[in-house]
Protein backbone atom coordinates (compact mmCIF):
# COMPACT_ATOMS: atom_id res chain seq x y z
CA UNK A 1 0.00 0.00 0.00
CA UNK A 2 1.14 3.20 -0.73
CA UNK A 3 2.84 5.64 1.72
CA UNK A 4 0.63 8.57 2.48
CA UNK A 5 2.27 11.88 4.34
CA UNK A 6 1.63 15.14 4.80
CA UNK A 7 0.74 17.63 1.59
CA UNK A 8 0.86 20.78 3.77
CA UNK A 9 2.17 24.24 2.96
CA UNK A 10 1.93 27.01 5.33
CA UNK A 11 3.25 28.76 8.38
CA UNK A 12 2.26 27.21 11.47
CA UNK A 13 0.83 28.55 15.18
CA UNK A 14 3.36 27.73 17.86
CA UNK A 15 2.28 28.48 21.02
CA UNK A 16 5.67 26.24 22.57
CA UNK A 17 7.73 23.60 21.13
CA UNK A 18 6.52 20.35 23.02
CA UNK A 19 3.48 20.94 21.93
CA UNK A 20 4.30 20.11 18.37
CA UNK A 21 4.51 16.56 19.36
CA UNK A 22 1.20 16.06 20.10
CA UNK A 23 -0.17 17.59 17.14
CA UNK A 24 2.06 14.98 14.66
CA UNK A 25 1.10 12.00 16.57
CA UNK A 26 -2.59 12.76 15.59
CA UNK A 27 -2.08 12.74 12.28
CA UNK A 28 0.99 11.00 11.28
CA UNK A 29 1.27 6.71 10.60
CA UNK A 30 1.78 5.54 13.55
CA UNK A 31 5.12 3.48 12.18
CA UNK A 32 6.63 6.65 11.45
CA UNK A 33 5.35 8.87 14.47
CA UNK A 34 7.38 5.93 16.81
CA UNK A 35 10.01 5.75 14.58
CA UNK A 36 10.97 9.82 14.56
CA UNK A 37 9.77 10.36 18.23
CA UNK A 38 11.41 7.39 20.28
CA UNK A 39 14.55 6.91 21.69
CA UNK A 40 16.18 3.94 22.81
CA UNK A 41 15.15 1.17 25.79
CA UNK A 42 13.65 3.06 28.43
CA UNK A 43 13.89 6.93 27.12
CA UNK A 44 15.37 7.21 30.14
CA UNK A 45 18.95 9.85 27.72
CA UNK A 46 16.01 11.17 25.49
CA UNK A 47 14.02 12.44 28.26
CA UNK A 48 17.33 13.91 30.35
CA UNK A 49 18.14 15.64 27.46
CA UNK A 50 15.35 18.29 27.78
CA UNK A 51 14.91 18.53 31.26
CA UNK A 52 19.18 18.83 32.25
CA UNK A 53 18.55 22.35 31.07
CA UNK A 54 16.60 22.83 34.55
CA UNK A 55 19.81 22.27 36.33
CA UNK A 56 21.49 25.45 35.37
CA UNK A 57 19.94 28.65 35.87
CA UNK A 58 20.44 32.37 33.52
CA UNK A 59 20.32 35.27 35.68
CA UNK A 60 18.14 38.04 35.07
CA UNK A 61 19.97 41.40 34.50
CA UNK A 62 18.49 45.03 34.47
CA UNK A 63 19.76 48.47 33.48
CA UNK A 64 22.04 46.87 30.77
CA UNK A 65 20.71 49.63 27.89
CA UNK A 66 19.91 46.41 25.72
CA UNK A 67 17.11 47.09 23.06
CA UNK A 68 16.37 44.31 19.91
CA UNK A 69 19.57 41.85 20.59
CA UNK A 70 21.50 40.58 17.47
CA UNK A 71 21.36 36.98 17.03
CA UNK A 72 23.22 36.62 13.94
CA UNK A 73 26.56 34.57 14.26
CA UNK A 74 29.03 32.53 12.01
CA UNK A 75 29.86 29.23 11.29
CA UNK A 76 33.03 28.07 9.20
CA UNK A 77 32.57 31.56 7.45
CA UNK A 78 28.98 30.82 6.54
CA UNK A 79 26.37 34.17 8.33
CA UNK A 80 23.63 32.89 10.16
CA UNK A 81 20.52 34.59 11.31
CA UNK A 82 20.71 33.23 14.22
CA UNK A 83 23.22 30.49 16.41
CA UNK A 84 20.38 27.88 15.01
CA UNK A 85 20.67 24.94 12.16
CA UNK A 86 18.83 21.99 11.72
CA UNK A 87 20.05 18.93 12.59
CA UNK A 88 20.47 16.05 9.99
CA UNK A 89 17.66 13.28 9.98
CA UNK A 90 16.57 10.28 7.82
CA UNK A 91 13.78 9.47 5.83
CA UNK A 92 12.14 12.87 6.04
CA UNK A 93 9.51 11.67 2.95
CA UNK A 94 8.10 10.01 6.00
CA UNK A 95 6.89 13.21 7.48
CA UNK A 96 6.37 15.27 3.82
CA UNK A 97 5.78 14.71 0.53
CA UNK A 98 8.27 16.85 -0.39
CA UNK A 99 10.80 15.80 2.07
CA UNK A 100 14.08 16.74 2.62
CA UNK A 101 13.61 19.45 -0.10
CA UNK A 102 11.27 21.10 2.01
CA UNK A 103 12.70 21.24 4.57
CA UNK A 104 16.08 22.51 2.94
CA UNK A 105 13.75 25.20 1.35
CA UNK A 106 12.32 26.38 4.93
CA UNK A 107 15.91 26.12 6.26
CA UNK A 108 17.42 28.47 3.80
CA UNK A 109 14.44 31.12 4.39
CA UNK A 110 15.31 30.91 8.15
CA UNK A 111 19.16 32.30 7.40
CA UNK A 112 20.28 28.87 8.36
CA UNK A 113 22.58 25.63 7.30
CA UNK A 114 20.24 22.66 5.93
CA UNK A 115 22.72 19.29 6.59
CA UNK A 116 21.15 15.90 4.43
CA UNK A 117 20.85 12.81 5.84
CA UNK A 118 23.01 10.10 3.96
CA UNK A 119 19.81 8.22 4.84
CA UNK A 120 17.51 10.70 2.97
CA UNK A 121 15.07 9.96 1.24
CA UNK A 122 15.78 12.81 -1.41
CA UNK A 123 18.91 12.57 -3.83
CA UNK A 124 21.38 14.77 -2.60
CA UNK A 125 21.56 17.17 -5.77
CA UNK A 126 17.83 17.75 -5.47
CA UNK A 127 17.74 19.37 -2.19
CA UNK A 128 20.30 21.77 -3.18
CA UNK A 129 19.01 25.61 -2.98
CA UNK A 130 20.53 28.33 -5.00
CA UNK A 131 22.95 29.96 -2.79
CA UNK A 132 22.28 28.73 0.56
CA UNK A 133 24.53 26.76 2.47
CA UNK A 134 24.42 23.02 3.34
CA UNK A 135 26.11 20.17 4.96
CA UNK A 136 26.37 16.54 4.12
CA UNK A 137 25.90 14.06 7.03
CA UNK A 138 27.57 11.04 6.22
CA UNK A 139 27.30 7.29 7.55
CA UNK A 140 30.28 5.33 6.41
CA UNK A 141 28.80 2.09 5.06
CA UNK A 142 31.17 -1.16 4.32
CA UNK A 143 31.27 -0.88 0.86
CA UNK A 144 34.08 1.79 0.23
CA UNK A 145 32.34 2.43 -2.86
CA UNK A 146 29.38 3.50 -1.79
CA UNK A 147 31.64 6.31 0.29
CA UNK A 148 33.27 7.33 -2.60
CA UNK A 149 30.28 7.87 -4.51
CA UNK A 150 27.70 9.81 -1.85
CA UNK A 151 30.99 12.04 -1.03
CA UNK A 152 31.43 12.59 -5.37
CA UNK A 153 27.79 13.28 -5.27
CA UNK A 154 27.68 16.22 -2.52
CA UNK A 155 30.93 17.82 -3.44
CA UNK A 156 29.45 18.06 -7.13
CA UNK A 157 26.36 19.31 -5.30
CA UNK A 158 28.30 22.05 -3.84
CA UNK A 159 28.09 20.82 0.23
CA UNK A 160 30.31 23.43 2.14
CA UNK A 161 30.95 20.44 4.81
CA UNK A 162 30.55 16.90 5.70
CA UNK A 163 29.14 15.81 9.68
CA UNK A 164 30.61 12.31 10.04
CA UNK A 165 28.56 10.57 12.52
CA UNK A 166 30.02 8.09 14.80
CA UNK A 167 27.48 7.40 17.80
CA UNK A 168 25.57 5.02 15.49
CA UNK A 169 28.13 1.94 14.45
CA UNK A 170 25.09 0.18 15.47
CA UNK A 171 21.30 1.29 15.91
CA UNK A 172 20.11 1.89 19.68
CA UNK A 173 17.74 -0.46 21.04
CA UNK A 174 14.91 1.41 19.83
CA UNK A 175 11.25 -0.41 21.12
CA UNK A 176 8.67 1.74 19.37
CA UNK A 177 10.11 0.30 16.40
CA UNK A 178 10.09 -3.45 17.41
CA UNK A 179 6.34 -3.01 18.77
CA UNK A 180 5.14 -1.68 15.24
CA UNK A 181 7.03 -3.73 13.10
CA UNK A 182 8.32 -0.19 11.32
CA UNK A 183 10.03 -0.88 8.48
CA UNK A 184 10.95 2.10 6.19
CA UNK A 185 7.89 2.27 3.63
CA UNK A 186 9.99 4.49 0.89
CA UNK A 187 13.35 4.26 -0.34
CA UNK A 188 16.27 6.07 0.77
CA UNK A 189 17.41 7.66 -2.86
CA UNK A 190 21.01 7.93 -1.85
CA UNK A 191 21.30 4.08 -1.79
CA UNK A 192 18.58 3.24 -4.89
CA UNK A 193 21.01 5.81 -7.05
CA UNK A 194 24.23 3.57 -5.40
CA UNK A 195 22.26 0.19 -5.56
CA UNK A 196 21.32 0.09 -9.46
CA UNK A 197 24.73 -0.49 -9.80
CA UNK A 198 25.75 -3.17 -7.36
CA UNK A 199 21.79 -4.03 -6.12
CA UNK A 200 22.64 -3.87 -2.14
CA UNK A 201 19.17 -2.01 -1.92
CA UNK A 202 17.56 1.05 -1.05
CA UNK A 203 16.29 0.53 2.58
CA UNK A 204 12.82 0.44 1.50
CA UNK A 205 11.31 -2.31 3.41
CA UNK A 206 13.86 -2.36 6.14
CA UNK A 207 13.87 -1.16 9.76
CA UNK A 208 17.06 0.89 10.86
CA UNK A 209 18.66 -1.97 12.81
CA UNK A 210 19.26 -3.31 9.26
CA UNK A 211 20.16 0.00 7.65
CA UNK A 212 22.65 0.19 10.42
CA UNK A 213 24.12 -3.17 10.07
CA UNK A 214 25.35 -1.89 6.65
CA UNK A 215 27.03 0.99 8.05
CA UNK A 216 30.77 0.78 8.65
CA UNK A 217 31.33 -0.30 12.64
CA UNK A 218 34.88 0.52 13.25
CA UNK A 219 34.72 3.87 12.61
CA UNK A 220 38.79 4.83 13.49
CA UNK A 221 40.39 8.54 14.12
CA UNK A 222 41.66 8.01 10.36
CA UNK A 223 38.44 7.95 8.84
CA UNK A 224 38.37 11.73 9.36
CA UNK A 225 40.96 12.58 6.92
CA UNK A 226 40.36 9.84 4.49
CA UNK A 227 37.36 11.60 4.33
CA UNK A 228 38.81 15.18 4.66
CA UNK A 229 41.37 13.71 1.52
CA UNK A 230 38.24 12.57 -0.46
CA UNK A 231 36.37 15.93 -0.49
CA UNK A 232 38.63 18.57 0.53
CA UNK A 233 36.45 20.00 2.75
CA UNK A 234 35.68 20.94 6.25
CA UNK A 235 34.45 17.41 8.82
CA UNK A 236 32.64 17.78 11.89
CA UNK A 237 32.78 14.75 13.91
CA UNK A 238 29.17 14.25 15.21
CA UNK A 239 28.18 11.96 18.17
CA UNK A 240 30.52 13.56 20.83
CA UNK A 241 29.71 12.80 24.18
CA UNK A 242 32.91 12.52 26.23
CA UNK A 243 35.77 15.22 25.96
CA UNK A 244 38.54 12.35 25.49
CA UNK A 245 36.45 11.69 22.15
CA UNK A 246 36.90 15.52 21.41
CA UNK A 247 40.44 15.56 21.90
CA UNK A 248 41.17 12.51 19.69
CA UNK A 249 38.98 13.55 16.98
CA UNK A 250 40.56 17.57 16.91
CA UNK A 251 44.41 15.41 17.01
CA UNK A 252 42.75 13.22 14.13
CA UNK A 253 42.13 16.46 12.21
CA UNK A 254 38.25 17.38 13.11
CA UNK A 255 37.18 20.77 12.07
CA UNK A 256 34.52 20.95 14.30
CA UNK A 257 32.94 18.79 17.23
CA UNK A 258 29.12 18.10 17.29
CA UNK A 259 28.37 17.49 20.90
CA UNK A 260 24.76 15.04 20.82
CA UNK A 261 23.77 11.63 22.13
CA UNK A 262 21.51 11.55 18.46
CA UNK A 263 18.70 12.71 20.48
CA UNK A 264 18.31 9.74 23.06
CA UNK A 265 18.36 7.12 20.40
CA UNK A 266 21.40 5.45 20.80
CA UNK A 267 22.84 4.63 24.17
CA UNK A 268 19.76 4.92 26.87
CA UNK A 269 21.31 5.63 30.21
CA UNK A 270 24.09 8.05 29.14
CA UNK A 271 24.32 11.53 30.32
CA UNK A 272 22.48 13.98 29.30
CA UNK A 273 24.04 16.18 26.13
CA UNK A 274 23.86 19.31 27.63
CA UNK A 275 25.61 17.49 31.05
CA UNK A 276 28.80 16.81 29.28
CA UNK A 277 28.78 20.18 27.08
CA UNK A 278 31.07 22.20 29.76
CA UNK A 279 33.78 19.20 30.20
CA UNK A 280 33.99 18.77 26.15
CA UNK A 281 34.05 22.76 25.73
CA UNK A 282 36.91 22.91 28.28
CA UNK A 283 38.90 20.35 26.13
CA UNK A 284 37.95 21.61 22.96
CA UNK A 285 39.40 25.10 24.09
CA UNK A 286 37.82 26.67 21.07
CA UNK A 287 40.34 25.34 18.89
CA UNK A 288 37.41 24.29 16.49
CA UNK A 289 33.64 25.10 16.27
CA UNK A 290 31.26 23.36 18.57
CA UNK A 291 27.65 22.39 17.31
CA UNK A 292 25.31 20.97 20.29
CA UNK A 293 22.14 18.89 19.37
CA UNK A 294 19.52 16.45 21.72
CA UNK A 295 16.68 17.88 23.77
CA UNK A 296 16.45 21.39 22.73
CA UNK A 297 13.08 22.82 23.04
CA UNK A 298 13.37 26.16 24.53
CA UNK A 299 15.13 29.33 23.59
CA UNK A 300 16.55 29.37 27.03
CA UNK A 301 17.86 25.89 26.26
CA UNK A 302 20.08 27.32 23.26
CA UNK A 303 21.02 30.45 25.63
CA UNK A 304 22.42 28.08 28.19
CA UNK A 305 24.11 25.53 25.95
CA UNK A 306 25.98 28.44 23.88
CA UNK A 307 26.80 30.17 27.66
CA UNK A 308 28.38 26.29 28.12
CA UNK A 309 30.55 26.45 25.23
CA UNK A 310 28.08 25.64 22.11
CA UNK A 311 28.87 27.75 19.05
CA UNK A 312 25.93 26.90 17.50
CA UNK A 313 22.94 24.85 18.55
CA UNK A 314 21.24 21.99 16.11
CA UNK A 315 17.53 21.28 16.26
CA UNK A 316 16.21 17.15 15.47
CA UNK A 317 12.91 16.50 16.45
CA UNK A 318 10.91 20.19 15.94
CA UNK A 319 11.88 20.37 12.28
CA UNK A 320 10.53 17.62 11.62
CA UNK A 321 7.58 18.50 13.31
CA UNK A 322 7.13 21.79 11.82
CA UNK A 323 7.81 19.98 8.27
CA UNK A 324 4.51 17.64 8.64
CA UNK A 325 2.65 20.37 10.07
CA UNK A 326 3.44 22.99 7.41
CA UNK A 327 6.19 21.83 4.74
CA UNK A 328 8.57 24.43 4.23
CA UNK A 329 6.33 27.27 5.68
CA UNK A 330 6.33 24.94 8.99
CA UNK A 331 9.78 24.68 9.24
CA UNK A 332 10.52 28.41 9.05
CA UNK A 333 7.61 28.81 11.68
CA UNK A 334 10.03 26.25 13.99
CA UNK A 335 13.11 28.60 13.60
CA UNK A 336 10.76 31.70 13.92
CA UNK A 337 9.21 30.53 17.56
CA UNK A 338 12.84 29.53 18.50
CA UNK A 339 14.44 32.98 17.55
CA UNK A 340 11.37 34.88 19.13
CA UNK A 341 12.11 32.75 22.28
CA UNK A 342 16.07 33.24 22.23
CA UNK A 343 15.14 36.86 21.68
CA UNK A 344 13.29 37.36 25.00
CA UNK A 345 16.12 35.54 26.95
CA UNK A 346 18.47 37.15 25.91
CA UNK A 347 16.97 40.78 26.74
CA UNK A 348 15.77 39.66 30.24
CA UNK A 349 19.40 38.01 30.54
CA UNK A 350 21.45 41.21 29.57
CA UNK A 351 22.89 39.66 25.78
CA UNK A 352 22.65 42.43 23.49
CA UNK A 353 24.76 39.77 21.21
CA UNK A 354 25.46 36.23 20.69
CA UNK A 355 29.15 36.87 22.26
CA UNK A 356 27.67 38.48 25.39
CA UNK A 357 25.57 35.34 25.78
CA UNK A 358 29.31 33.28 25.13
CA UNK A 359 30.25 34.72 28.25
CA UNK A 360 27.41 34.54 30.29
CA UNK A 361 28.12 33.08 33.70
CA UNK A 362 25.19 30.32 34.72
CA UNK A 363 24.04 29.53 38.38
C1 LIG B 1 17.99 11.59 13.67
N1 LIG B 1 19.35 11.87 13.84
C2 LIG B 1 20.24 11.59 12.85
N2 LIG B 1 21.54 11.93 12.99
C3 LIG B 1 22.45 11.67 11.99
O1 LIG B 1 23.63 11.96 12.13
N3 LIG B 1 22.00 11.10 10.81
C4 LIG B 1 20.71 10.75 10.61
O2 LIG B 1 20.35 10.26 9.55
C5 LIG B 1 19.79 10.98 11.67
N4 LIG B 1 18.49 10.58 11.54
C6 LIG B 1 17.57 10.92 12.50
C7 LIG B 1 16.22 10.62 12.31
C8 LIG B 1 15.29 10.99 13.27
C9 LIG B 1 13.84 10.68 13.05
C10 LIG B 1 15.70 11.68 14.43
C11 LIG B 1 14.70 12.12 15.46
C12 LIG B 1 17.04 11.97 14.62
C13 LIG B 1 19.81 12.58 15.06
C14 LIG B 1 19.71 14.10 14.87
O3 LIG B 1 20.68 14.57 13.94
C15 LIG B 1 19.97 14.84 16.19
O4 LIG B 1 21.20 14.42 16.72
C16 LIG B 1 18.86 14.65 17.23
O5 LIG B 1 17.61 14.52 16.61
C17 LIG B 1 18.84 15.87 18.15
O6 LIG B 1 17.92 15.69 19.17
P1 LIG B 1 16.44 16.34 19.14
O7 LIG B 1 16.56 17.80 18.74
O8 LIG B 1 15.66 15.54 18.16
O9 LIG B 1 15.98 16.17 20.57
C1 LIG C 1 18.21 7.40 13.29
C2 LIG C 1 19.32 7.31 12.30
C3 LIG C 1 18.90 7.18 10.87
O1 LIG C 1 18.42 7.99 14.36
O2 LIG C 1 20.25 8.32 12.49
O3 LIG C 1 17.16 6.86 13.01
Amino acid sequence: MAYITSNEEHPIDIVNIQSLEGRVKAQMDKGAFGYISGGSEDEITLRENTSAFNKKKIVPRVLQGIEKPDLSTQLFGIDLKSPIIEAPSAAQGLSHSKGEVATAIGTAEAGSIFTISTYATTLIGDAVVKNAPQFLQLYLSKDEGFNQYILEEAVKAGVKAIVLTADSTLGGYREADIVNQFQFPIPMKNLAAYSEKDGRGDGEGKGIAEIYAAAKQAIAPDDIQKVKDLTGLPVIVKGVQSPEDAVVAISAGADGIWVSNHGGRQLDGGPASFEVLPAIASAVAKRVPIIFDSGIRRGEHIFKALASGADVVAIGRPIIYGLNLGGSAGVKSVFDHFNKELTITMQLGGARNIEDVKNTSLL
